[in-house]
């Protein structure tokens, strides 16, 4: 809705925020938008802007208000004007009958004098509520703002936070409807659906956070946080159950009613909320309630009953820190202890490995529980979890059990420590970890059980091979009718047996047979990305099928080369490394190359890459990767690696002990030390003479072929035996860059005839500069030569 044009700002903003508010609740308490999101997006803007222009008309409750403040320092404390008690627990059904006798009888007793009841067999009437595992707040209105947020804390005083409690959407900032008392506190509980509580939880562990153990920690969590801008992020729900202090106008004397009357001004109320009378009708809503509970949006442990009549209440009054109205009868709990028999570790479709906890099995939650996720080895060693513990398990609706915790006052003395298998228990190949991720995964991508359908299917994908016609469900068909175990075996298909698969006719089967066949000459590329390789997207995957030129290089070079490729990292170099060193993977590869693929390349190194395999960087990459060279940094390496170029001069002189490249003394002394250890040696020999051989292959051009790389020079005046285009391609040949101004940054100013303020300034600021005659000698010496 827009404001009219003839509206002061003071109204325009008013009309804005009770649409914002009408709709907000329409959206996070009735869950029934009336608008789409974009149409209470504009209008938020436009209150926004509004209240930008008129700060005199921002109000602390004003719908933008939502988002989150400055962080606290520390909450206040509130001490509730009607403590906030807790609930009687009942965990049977017996225990719910006597309740319900016991007040019957009290009633019937205590009513006598004012003849309520006739008799002893009356039924009582309860409101059934569920009880919601979240954190119970207390909502503080004054003329129907919301002024004060406060959680319950020890009952009597709690802590204020209502700067979090405002960023909660089903808060009403503002009350709705009418007939509200001047001073109203609202209480209920701060939920987080389990849907949610998932999806926070699984993004945390993405990012290496600890997870919440439960939903009602999140929830806690988020309440406690000083920062109200995180507590804005989380996804926070409000349920209200009751009404604390009055003043200034009355309310209903049935509890029912009242929740009622708390949805009509803006509050979310549980849509299983009812009244039931006697033991009978309230044991029939326990029944219902837990039948739905695995279904149900958020976690409860309980329903709560409440004797509806206020008037009645008053009369029960208290037990000590408990109302003697009403109790709560729990259903079986959702978390439980139990040993830790075994870790099963599963192999997902991506090689990704699961710890997967065997357990001595134990009833959760009226169901049966023998297997739980451990997430990941890091998790299993933040909590500390050994086999043989007893472990805490905790399940919420239908999603897999997890170990929350273990109790190590039970731990037996043989507790075993919990490892990442080396080898893939589906297919034995190495499992590899990227130490940035928490992932640990099977190398075995082509021929592993786990992975198999997986590596097929991205084998035959678009920007794979893309071979046409092979989907996702004709893989799955190949593999089940045993017609295929690799993608190697794609290749030794036959029309015919593919023609006997369902669904498929002669023709498609032929149109198989011919895809495959035109995919064998695929570029190099696509067919390294086509293996599946982890870490290698089609983007390195490019780079490396560039810089070695041809698959035999790629195959058999050595992790240091890789390194060596743009872009790639520790983690990739060692991800393509541990591939090719399995076995399996090389025969499925050399099945594909029998089997007449043929991946096309240049067939040579390029020269640039060969460029940068020197010593200077296998050095350094070596450190990278652990060789001991502390106190060595890479400056000094550099030194080095100019200075010996290769490495049989370095390792001379290292033998020797004779330096003379004028580094630091000592720094040959460690050079010495790291080659000994773990056979750095070895790697670097190995690393140089695989580079050897590569640059025999590599198209000719000197090793300072740009020699210019990261330069940018300037051309001014006028050059008299080459013009300005061809100097300019010259030194772009040679790796610089060339730029019409001069600045502080330039390397050079080639200066021809007739220079003016380019020179001026190049000379003002100290800028290298030189005439024609030398950038000709300049460009000689790089093996230019210019044509008379
Ligand atoms: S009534 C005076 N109703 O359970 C009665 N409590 O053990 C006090 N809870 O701290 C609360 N759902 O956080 C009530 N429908 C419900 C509830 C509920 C959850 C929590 C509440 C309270 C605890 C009492």
């Amino acid at each position: 809705m827009t404001a009219k044009k003839d509206t002061s700002p003071a109204e325009e903003i008013k009309t804005l925020r009770d649409q914002l508010n009408q709709w907000a609740h329409e959206y996070y308490v009735l869950d029934d938008p009336s608008v789409p999101d974009s149409e209470y997006d504009r209008a938020f803007q436009q209150l926004q802007a509004l209240e930008e222009a008129h700060p005199d008309l921002v109000t602390a409750n004003s719908p933008t208000k939502r988002v989150g403040g400055k962080p606290l320092e520390k909450f206040d404390e509130v001490k509730h004007q009607v403590p906030m008690l807790s609930l009687q627990t009942l965990t049977d059904e017996d225990q719910f009958s006597a309740f319900d006798s016991r007040i019957a009888k009290q009633l019937n007793r205590k009513s006598n004098n004012l003849s309520l009841f006739d008799s002893e067999s009356v039924e009582i009437e309860y409101c059934c509520e569920l009880k919601f595992d979240g954190l119970a707040i207390s909502l503080l209105y004054e003329n129907g703002q919301l002024v004060r947020a406060a959680t319950r804390g020890d009952g009597e005083v709690g802590e204020d936070v209502t700067a979090n409690a405002m960023t909660i959407r089903s808060i009403p900032l503002e009350l709705l409807g009418k007939g509200w008392p001047r001073t109203l506190e609202v209480r209920g509980e701060v939920c987080v659906t389990k849907h949610e509580f998932e999806k926070l939880n699984k993004k945390r562990a993405d990012a290496d956070e600890r997870p919440f153990a439960n939903p009602r920690n999140l929830a806690a969590g988020s309440m406690r946080q000083l920062d109200s801008k995180l507590a804005a992020q989380r996804p926070l729900v409000f349920f209200c159950y009751g009404i604390g202090h009055i003043e200034g106008g009355r309310v209903s004397d049935r509890q029912r009613t009242r929740l009622s009357h708390l949805q009509d001004w803006g509050f979310r109320v549980a849509k299983e909320v009812k009244t039931a009378k006697g033991t009978a009708g309230c044991l029939a809503y326990f029944h219902d309630i837990g039948e739905k509970r695995d279904r149900l949006p958020y976690e409860i442990d309980g329903v709560v009953f409440k004797v509806n009549s206020i008037e009645f209440q008053d009369m029960l009054g208290f037990r000590a820190r408990e109302p003697a109205w009403a109790v709560a009868l729990k259903y079986p709990p959702s978390e439980e202890i139990t040993v830790l028999n075994e870790v099963d570790w599963q192999v997902g479709r991506t090689g990704a490995l699961t710890p997967v906890a065997k357990l001595e099995p134990v009833q959760v939650g009226g169901v049966t529980v023998s297997n739980a996720t451990l997430h990941n080895i890091d998790e299993i060693r933040r909590l500390d979890i050994r086999v043989g513990d007893s472990v805490v398990i905790y399940r919420a609706g239908d999603v897999i059990p997890k170990v929350v915790r273990t109790v190590p006052e039970r731990r037996p003395k043989d507790a075993g420590e919990i490892n990442l298998p080396t080898e893939c228990p589906v297919c034995g190949s190495e499992i590899l970890r990227a130490d940035d991720g928490v992932v640990a995964r099977c190398t075995g991508g082509l021929i592993c059980g786990a992975q198999q359908r997986e590596a097929i299917k991205h084998f035959a994908s678009r920007r794979a091979m893309d071979i046409d016609g092979l989907g996702d469900k004709l893989v799955d068909a190949l593999v089940d009718q045993e017609l295929i175990e690799t993608v190697a075996d794609l290749y030794r298909l036959k029309a015919e047996d593919v023609a006997g698969l369902e669904r498929m006719g002669e023709k498609s089967a032929a149109n198989l047979i011919e895809a495959l066949e035109a995919s064998k000459k695929t570029p190099l590329s696509r067919f390294l990305f086509a293996l599946g390789i982890l870490q290698i997207g089609e983007e390195t995957a490019k780079a490396l099928a560039e810089a070695f030129g041809e698959l035999d290089s790629i195959r058999n070079a050595p992790l240091l080369l890789f390194l060596q490729v743009p872009d790639v990292g520790g983690e990739v170099a060692k991800a393509i490394a541990a591939f090719f060193a399995e076995e399996h993977n090389e025969k499925v590869i050399d099945g594909l190359l029998n089997a007449g693929v043929e991946p096309q390349s240049n067939g040579t190194p390029s020269r640039r890459f060969v460029d940068t395999l020197t010593l200077a960087n296998f050095l350094s990459s070596a450190k990278t990767l652990g060789m001991p060279l502390s106190g060595v940094g890479t400056k000094t390496l550099e030194t080095l690696g100019r200075h010996y170029r290769h490495l049989d001069a370095l390792l001379k002189a290292v033998d020797k002990g004779e330096d003379d490249s004028g580094v630091k003394a000592g720094t040959l002394e460690k050079l010495a030390e790291g080659l000994k250890a773990d056979d750095w040696r070895k790697t670097l020999k190995d690393a140089q003479a695989y580079a050897d051989k590569l640059a025999k292959k590599a198209p000719a051009g000197g090793a300072d072929e740009r020699p210019l790389e990261g330069e940018t020079w300037v051309l001014t005046g006028t050059l008299a035996r080459l013009t300005r285009d061809q100097a300019q391609q010259h030194l772009e040949a040679l790796g610089a860059k060339v730029s019409g101004s001069v600045s502080g940054k330039t390397a050079r100013v080639v200066a021809g005839e007739s220079a003016g303020s380019k020179l001026d300034k190049a000379r003002s600021l100290d800028v290298d500069v030189i005439d024609e005659e030398e950038f000709i000698g300049f460009l000689a010496e790089h093996g230019i030569k210019l044509e008379d």
